[in-house]
């Protein structure tokens, strides 16, 4: 199955708050819940999985919560590295970089530096990340006065969003929590995704509800934008 999953990891906040906890400790065992999805999404030949963990308007929060998401990121990174090698997992870590703390931005280039050769399964985690920051940077960089093809716009946006190696449209994006919106994540790369929105509270997503995700998804009709025999055929 050469898949590209992305996942709107939503609700660690309110899950935290139903057991007293503090939002923080729902961010912790958010981070446990990655550390299963991503085996399991090996598991299931998933061949990219984009993972939205700080958007560009999460630095609105309190200060206490943007510092301990940033330290759990950078130990998710520093400890889980070796992990990916193990299992071939290349990791890219897709936004900006500019406003992010030197030690992450040094952790993000050696887990990318690490695993640049594995090749099993592609996961691509975003940081400070603004689809419409990103499409309006690739269009002031785009040159001026030239036509532009697709191809090319493409390639300037995987050159603002650090996205190496090239990862294609998403196939199906997930969010769970139960909104349903997309909140600015992969606009671009979603195009023709086909969309799954879940009640389930992001720590209590697990390998049983990503494959019941999956098995949704193989029954959705895929044309984009044509009649069925003509999409099948391309
Ligand atoms: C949204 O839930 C979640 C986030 C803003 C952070 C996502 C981070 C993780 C899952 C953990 C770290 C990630 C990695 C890759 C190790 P919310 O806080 O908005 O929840 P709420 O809607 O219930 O308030």
């Amino acid at each position: 199955m050469s898949l590209h999953v992305a996942i709107i990891m939503d609700g660690n906040g309110r899950w935290a708050q139903r057991r007293g906890m503090p939002r923080s400790a729902g961010h912790v065992h958010g981070a446990k819940a990655v550390n299963g999805i991503v085996e399991a999404a090996v598991r299931s030949g998933i061949r990219t999985l984009s993972l939205y963990a700080f958007s560009a308007d999460n630095w609105g929060r309190p200060s206490l919560e943007v510092d301990a998401l940033m330290r759990l990121l950078q130990r998710y990174l520093t400890t889980e590295t070796r992990q990916c090698i193990e299992q071939s997992i290349r990791i890219n870590v897709i936004g900006r970089r500019d406003r992010l703390r030197p030690s992450l931005v040094r952790a993000i280039e050696q887990s990318e530096r690490l695993t640049a050769g594995c090749s099993r399964m592609h996961l691509r985690i975003a940081i400070d990340y603004s689809s419409q920051h990103s499409l309006l940077e690739a269009a002031r960089r785009a040159p001026r006065n030239e036509a532009l093809s697709l191809g090319d716009f493409e390639t300037l946006l995987a050159q603002v969003d650090h996205s190496v190696p090239d990862a294609g449209a998403v196939d199906l994006l997930i969010r769970t929590g139960g909104e349903q919106r997309l909140s600015d994540f992969l606009l671009w790369d979603c195009a023709y995704a086909e969309l799954y929105f879940t009640d389930k509270l992001w720590p209590d997503f697990g390998e049983a509800e990503l494959r019941t995700a999956l098995a949704d998804y193989g029954r959705r009709q895929r044309r984009f934008g044509k009649v069925l025999a003509a999409a099948e055929t391309g």
